[in-house]
C-alpha cells in the first residue's frame, strides 16, 4: 500500500501506473504505426481509424470528433462516471491509499448498502401492502383503471403506501437505524420529535438504477384535490435524480437492440408503454432532462436516436424543445446534429450525426399512455417509426398557424419562428431547401425569407465578432487561434521547457488574446517551478483540468503540436517562438482591419464617418506593422 499526502500527489501515482496504450486497448482495437498507435475512436461513430494514441506523450487524439487527452480523461469519458470515483477505484486497484478526506470512508459506504438495503425492503413492503392490505383496495380500483396488470405489478414492484402515519417506519424500525430510514427519504421528522413515514396514501412507483437496485420513489396521489400529484424522493447518496432514468434497467437491452430511445414524460407512460412492447422508452423523475440523461443514455445508443415523446400540450412542445437543446449541446462535440431526412432519397445515413432528435406526437393530444392503452403499442410503434425529424416538427408547429395569420405582421411573425429554427441549419443547400417549402407554404416570398434569414444570420454573427479592442481579452478567430495553440505548444515541447524563461521573456504583453488559452498559459507559468520534466508539467496540467472536458481537448492540441518542436535547439526554439509571434501579430492585424474594413462599408452612406474610419484603419495597420 502506498500512502499519498495529497490529492494531488495520489492522482499523479496513478497516473504513473496508467499506461495509455494498456488503458485505451481495454476498449478500441490500438494498431501500432510509427510511433503512435490508431484506432477507431469510440467517442463517435467512425468505421475508420481517426483516433491516435501517442505513447511518448501519453496522450490520445480523435482527429475527426477532436475528443482527447490522458489515460484518465479517457477512462472518466468511457466510463461515463464522475472523475473522482473513477479515481478512487484506480486508487484501490493500484493499492494507493487516499489522503482520508477524499476517501468515502467505511460508514459513508455501509451507509450507502444500508440505505439500498431500506430501500429495497421498502419497495417490498409497499407492494405487499398493494396485494393484500385492507385499505389498498382504492388504489387497486385505480390501477385496473388504467389497465395495469398483477404482471405489470409484479415487474415494476407497484405498491400502496397506506394512510397511516408510520405503516412502513413501524415495519423498518426492527431492522433499520432511524437515521439510515431519514437519509434513504423513506421517514420524516414529525414536530413531536417522533419519526413518521414520508409517503401515505399513496401509489407507490419505485426507482431503480442502472443495476436494479431500488433507490428512490415517486408516489401518485390517488384522491380528488391531494397534492402535488407526485411526491418524489429527495436526493441523497443513492439518489440523484438529474442522473437516473426511470424505466432505464427494464429498456436497456431494447435500447442497444433498436439503437435508439425514446424519453417519455412520466412514470405511467414508461410502464404502459414497455408493457405494450414499446421496451425501449424511458422518462425523467420529476425533472427536466439533463445532460446527465443525455449521456447515460449515448452509452446505450451507439447511433444516439433520440424519441421526445411528450405531451402535445404547449407545455409539452416546450419540453420538447428545452430537451433537444440540451441533447444537442451535450452532444455538439461529437458532430453535427441530423437536420435532413434523406431516408426517402437514399439509405440510412447512420455514424454520420451526432445524434438524430425525432419527435413522436401522436395525434389526439394524447399522452403516450393513453395513446398506447386506447391503440395499442404497434400503433405506438408505427409513429415512431414515421416519426419526424426535430426541425421538421418544430418547423410544422409553425407552418400549421398559417391559417390563422392573415395580416403581413401576422405573417411576419410566423416568418421570424421559422427564421428562428432555420438560422441553426448550417448546411446552405439544406436551409435553401426548408426556405422554398415555408415561402410556398406561407405564401411568402423565397427571397424575402433568404434575406431575414442572412440578416438574423449576420446578427447573431456580429454578437460573436470580438470588439476592436486591443490588449483586451477576446475571443479569437479558429485560425487565431490554432495559432496561439502553435506558440503556446513551444513552451511544452521537451526543449521548451528546458528554456522556458528565456522563452518566456520573448512574449511581448497580451500576445495570447483567447480567454481560455490565457488561463492554460497561467497555468503552465504557474506549475513550470513544481515540476521536474516536462511530461509531469503535462500530467499536472491535465489534473488541474481535470474536471473540464473543453480544456482539457485543447491541452491535448497543444501537447500534440508540441511534438514538432522537440529535438530544436535553443537557438531554433527561440526563432520558432518569433516566428509564432509574427504569424500571430499578422493575424491580429488582417483580423482588425478586416473589422475596420466591415465598419467602412456599414458607414459609407456618412462621408464624414467613413472618412474617419478609413484613417483609423490606415494607421491601424501601420501602427501593428511596425510593431513587429
Ligand atoms: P404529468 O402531470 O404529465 O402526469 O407529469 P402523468 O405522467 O400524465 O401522470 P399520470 O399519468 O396522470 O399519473 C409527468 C411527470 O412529471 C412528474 C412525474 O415524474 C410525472 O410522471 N411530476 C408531475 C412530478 O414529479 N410531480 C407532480 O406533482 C407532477
Ligand atoms: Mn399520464
Amino acid at each position: 500500500m502506498v500512502v499519498a499526502s495529497s490529492f494531488e500527489e495520489a492522482v499523479s501515482l496513478i497516473k504513473d501506473r496508467l499506461d495509455i496504450v494498456d488503458t485505451i486497448s481495454q476498449y478500441v482495437v490500438l494498431k501500432k504505426s510509427g510511433a503512435n498507435y490508431w484506432g477507431i475512436c469510440p467517442f463517435h461513430d467512425d468505421k475508420h481509424p481517426s483516433m491516435s494514441v501517442s505513447p511518448s506523450k501519453g496522450i490520445y487524439k480523435c482527429f475527426s470528433c477532436g475528443a482527447g487527452g490522458d489515460a484518465l480523461n479517457f477512462l472518466v469519458k468511457i466510463q461515463n462516471k464522475d472523475y473522482k470515483e473513477v479515481i478512487l477505484e484506480l486508487a484501490e486497484k493500484f493499492g494507493i491509499e487516499f489522503p482520508k478526506k477524499y476517501t468515502p470512508s467505511n460508514e459513508n459506504k455501509t451507509q450507502k448498502e444500508l440505505m439500498l438495503k431500506a430501500c429495497k425492503k421498502a419497495a417490498q413492503f409497499y407492494n405487499m401492502q398493494l396485494k393484500s392490505s385492507k385499505d389498498s383496495n382504492k388504489a387497486m380500483t385505480y390501477l385496473k383503471g388504467r389497465e395495469i396488470t398483477d404482471e405489470i405489478i409484479s415487474t415494476y414492484m407497484l405498491g400502496w403506501a397506506p394512510n397511516k402515519y408510520d405503516a412502513l417506519y413501524n415495519e423498518l424500525k426492527k431492522e433499520f437505524k432511524d437515521e439510515i430510514l431519514e437519509k434513504a427519504g423513506l421517514i420524516l421528522k414529525s414536530n413531536k420529535c417522533s419519526w413518521i413515514d414520508r409517503f401515505r396514501n399513496r401509489i407507490i412507483v419505485p426507482i431503480q438504477n442502472e443495476t436494479g437496485e431500488f433507490v428512490a420513489f415517486g408516489a401518485r396521489a390517488v384522491d380528488e384535490g391531494q397534492n402535488p400529484k407526485y411526491l418524489n424522493s429527495s436526493d441523497s447518496l443513492i439518489y440523484n435524480k438529474s442522473k437516473i432514468l426511470f424505466g432505464l434497467y427494464t429498456a436497456k437491452d431494447a435500447i442497444k437492440e433498436n439503437d435508439s430511445v425514446i424519453i417519455m414524460e412520466g412514470y405511467f407512460d414508461v410502464i404502459t408503454a414497455q408493457s405494450h412492447g414499446v421496451k425501449n422508452a424511458v422518462a425523467s423523475c420529476g425533472t427536466a432532462l439533463t445532460s446527465d440523461h443525455v449521456k447515460l443514455l449515448s452509452r446505450y445508443t451507439k447511433s444516439r436516436k433520440i424519441y421526445l415523446s411528450f405531451d402535445t400540450d404547449s407545455a409539452g412542445i416546450n419540453a420538447t424543445k428545452r430537451g433537444s437543446e440540451i441533447i444537442k449541446e451535450t452532444l455538439a462535440s461529437v458532430g453535427e446534429i441530423k437536420q435532413f431526412d434523406e431516408s426517402h432519397i437514399s439509405a440510412a445515413s447512420d455514424g454520420k450525426y451526432s445524434c438524430e432528435i425525432r419527435v413522436v406526437s401522436p395525434p389526439q393530444g394524447k399522452d403516450p399512455d393513453e395513446y398506447i392503452r386506447s391503440m395499442g403499442g404497434d400503433a405506438f410503434n408505427e409513429h415512431v417509426k414515421s416519426a419526424p425529424l426535430l426541425i421538421d416538427f418544430l418547423l410544422n408547429n409553425v407552418l400549421k398557424e398559417k391559417n390563422t395569420a392573415k395580416t403581413p405582421q401576422e405573417k411576419s411573425e410566423l416568418v421570424a419562428q421559422v427564421i428562428d429554427i432555420l438560422k441553426d441549419v448550417n448546411n446552405k443547400v439544406i436551409q435553401t431547401e426548408y426556405v422554398k417549402t415555408v415561402s410556398s407554404v406561407l405564401e411568402v416570398n423565397e427571397n424575402a425569407i433568404l434575406k431575414e434569414l442572412k440578416r438574423s444570420e449576420n446578427a447573431h454573427f456580429g454578437n460573436h465578432i470580438p470588439q476592436i479592442q486591443k490588449n483586451s481579452v477576446t475571443n479569437s478567430s479558429q485560425f487565431e487561434i490554432k495559432a496561439q495553440k502553435n506558440l503556446l505548444s513551444v513552451f511544452i515541447s521537451n526543449g521548451g521547457y528546458e528554456n522556458y524563461a528565456n522563452l518566456s521573456a520573448l512574449l511581448p504583453e497580451n500576445i495570447i488574446h483567447d480567454e481560455t488559452l490565457i488561463i492554460v498559459k497561467n497555468t503552465i507559468d504557474k506549475l513550470i517551478g513544481t515540476v521536474n520534466n516536462v511530461r509531469e508539467l503535462t500530467n499536472n496540467l491535465y489534473t488541474e483540468f481535470i474536471e473540464d472536458d473543453n480544456i482539457t481537448r485543447i491541452i491535448t492540441d497543444i501537447v500534440d503540436m508540441s511534438e514538432s518542436f522537440n529535438g530544436l535547439d535553443a537557438d531554433e526554439l527561440k526563432q520558432s517562438v518569433r516566428e509564432n509571434i509574427q504569424r500571430l501579430n499578422r493575424c491580429y492585424t488582417e483580423h482588425e482591419a478586416e473589422e475596420l474594413r466591415q465598419k467602412y462599408r456599414q458607414v459609407n452612406s456618412d462621408d464624414m464617418e467613413a472618412l474617419k474610419v478609413q484613417m483609423q484603419l490606415r494607421d491601424e495597420i501601420k501602427l501593428r506593422t511596425g510593431d513587429k
